[in-house]
């Protein structure tokens, strides 16, 4: 049996997804990382991982195809026989406003958004409970529950997955597996460079967050990480907002 803790994150070779990879890293896990298209990025990511002493399994599958997904979780029992932590990260979306967003838009954003996180979480419970539980964990963002400029699409796929949360923690409990969601205010990763209105969201989040900065990738990894930390088994289903105070404004 292999010894080390394993985790999968997806999307976990930029942004977001990366910084949570390296606090997963520095505590010694093994990792499986999923990613879409960037070859480059995901071979820099594993090596930088590497380089801190944990095996790294990268994975090129698009979490919206749910035809695929039973490859990945696979490959995950074959490289390592088990999985302990599965943090639900890769995202995308069309950025329009809604009088332009068309059938296509719609299926892409919720697909990746939202439908993958369901898959993957039945995929990775069955290899969770043979080894008697895990935790999940699902990236979320403030569009779910409040309104921002042409995120409608991504806004609705991030309240289905924090409902989607909901749902899993409490039928999956008794396979002593426990999920939550972490959302955040506006971070500056490569997804705020597809947002026509980039400046804009920047400029808000400096100027009016209350902690006096904008999020960054380790404020919401530090969230997930305790999530994933036994301190924390007792909450479930919930989505815990990091956001530096913004969306508590009136
Ligand atoms: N940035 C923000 O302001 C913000 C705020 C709150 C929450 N979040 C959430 O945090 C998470 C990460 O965001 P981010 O800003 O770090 O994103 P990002 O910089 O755009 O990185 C996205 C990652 O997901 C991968 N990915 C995209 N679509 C995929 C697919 N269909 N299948 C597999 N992998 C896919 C990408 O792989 P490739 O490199 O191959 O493309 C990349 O590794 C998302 O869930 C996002 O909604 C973001």
């Amino acid at each position: 049996m292999h010894q080390r803790k394993v985790a999968l994150v997806t999307g976990g070779t930029r942004g977001i997804g990366k910084a949570i990879a390296h606090k997963l890293a520095d505590q010694g896990c093994d990792l499986v990382i999923n990613y879409l298209r960037n070859r480059t990025a995901a071979r820099e990511t594993a090596a930088e991982l590497e380089a801190k002493g944990v095996r790294v399994h990268l994975v090129k599958t698009n979490v919206a195809e749910t035809n695929k997904l039973k490859d990945m979780f696979s490959e995950i029992e074959q490289e390592f026989g088990r999985l302990d932590f599965f943090v639900s990260n890769a995202a995308s979306g069309v950025l329009r406003p809604i009088m332009e967003l068309e059938e296509s838009h719609w299926d892409w954003t919720m697909n990746i958004n939202s439908r993958a996180f369901l898959f993957c979480a039945q995929e990775a419970a069955r290899v969770m409970a043979k080894n008697g539980g895990g935790k999940m964990v699902a990236l979320s963002s403030l569009g779910a529950q409040f309104v921002i400029p042409n995120y409608t699409s991504v806004g609705v796929s991030k309240a289905a997955l924090e409902a989607i949360t909901r749902y899993l923690a409490i039928e999956l409990a008794p396979q002593n597996i426990i999920v939550n969601a972490v959302s955040g205010g506006a971070v500056d990763t490569d997804a705020l460079k597809h947002f026509p209105n980039r400046e804009d969201i920047l400029a808000d989040a400096v100027g009016r967050t209350p902690a006096g900065r904008m999020v960054t990738p380790e404020d919401l990894a530090n969230a997930v990480m305790f999530l994933l930390s036994d301190e924390a088994s007792m909450i479930r289903g919930q989505t815990i907002i990091v956001d530096g105070g913004i969306s508590i404004l009136a």
